[in-house]
């Protein structure tokens, strides 16, 4: 890892990947994000895990119990301690742990306060990372909501099914009534994931996501056995790194995500 700045860094671009709906694929693209933002060589990242599942923080450190250390990681930016990032299986990707106690939060008025002030940006920043990657919890609350203030581009990643496609619009509706305000800049994306264009169903949602929000909707990704074997490798890898994947399928993952975080 590189010599960290002690100073606010302006430059820090913070990434957050978002949807209520449980499974359209926050955390895959969380993590593929990350390695996303390697495309320099000297970039740094840093990964919050805000999930009480914990699924980022195992893949990034290829390990099932750092769940259980249900001390430090992420909780200590709502406990208000100072944060203490930890390494990963990637020399460049440090991270905030999820576990499985995050819920305690939820309800903590102490916490709220922080995560809804405009010091916790500062604070990220002040962690002088190029990029920060947050993969956010499916349950609307503290965990879900306080992220889109700190963002500077939101991610939406959903799939062709009425419940992903109403948690997408939810965000959508939060962000114009309660964040747009105070975060102007911010940015967002969505990614329609698990699509089989085969089915008529998927192709239709897909047609009417792609007419109401035109370019906004990034790309359509399939649903592909080698996206989630790449993860499942020990350590998990995106796809673009993943033997077994097609050079189409890696281009496209690659291809996305480095315009994402471009963006
Ligand atoms: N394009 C894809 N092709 C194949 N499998 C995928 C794809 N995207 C995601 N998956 C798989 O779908 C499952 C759900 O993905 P993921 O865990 O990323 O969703 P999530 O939105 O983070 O879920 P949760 O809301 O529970 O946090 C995982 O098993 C993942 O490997
Ligand atoms: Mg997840």
């Amino acid at each position: 890892m590189q010599t960290r700045k002690t100073q606010k860094s302006p430059k820090t671009k913070i990434i957050v990947v978002i949807n209520q709906k449980g499974g359209t694929g926050k955390t895959t693209l969380s993590f593929h994000l990350a390695h996303a933002c390697l495309e320099n060589e000297q970039s740094t990242v840093l990964c919050l895990d805000l999930d009480s599942q914990g699924t980022l923080s195992q893949y990034l450190t290829d390990d099932l119990d750092v769940i259980s250390v249900t001390q430090g990681g992420v909780g200590d930016l709502f406990e208000g301690a100072t944060p203490r990032p930890q390494k990963t299986t990637h020399p460049q990707i440090d991270l905030l742990h999820g576990h499985r106690e995050l819920d305690r939060y939820d309800a903590d008025e102490a916490a709220g306060e922080r995560a809804y002030s405009s010091e916790m940006p500062d604070l990220l920043r002040s962690l002088a990372y190029d990029y920060v990657v947050i993969d956010v919890p499916p349950a609307v609350g503290l965990r879900h909501l306080s992220p889109l203030l700190w963002a500077d581009i939101v991610v939406i990643p959903l799939e062709p099914a009425m419940a992903a496609i109403t948690g997408f619009q939810n965000v959508l509706g939060v962000m114009d009534e309660s964040i747009n305000a105070s975060n102007p800049n911010v940015k967002w994306v969505g990614v329609m994931n698990r699509a089989n264009m085969r089915v008529k169903a998927h192709r239709e949602k897909d047609a009417w996501m792609r007419e109401t929000y035109g370019n906004k909707i990034l790309a359509t990704l399939s649903t592909r056995a080698a996206v989630a074997e790449a993860m499942e490798e020990s350590p998990a890898r995106p796809v673009w790194s993943h033997g077994g994947a097609p050079k189409e399928l890696r281009d496209q993952w690659r291809e996305v995500c480095a315009e994402i975080v471009g963006k």
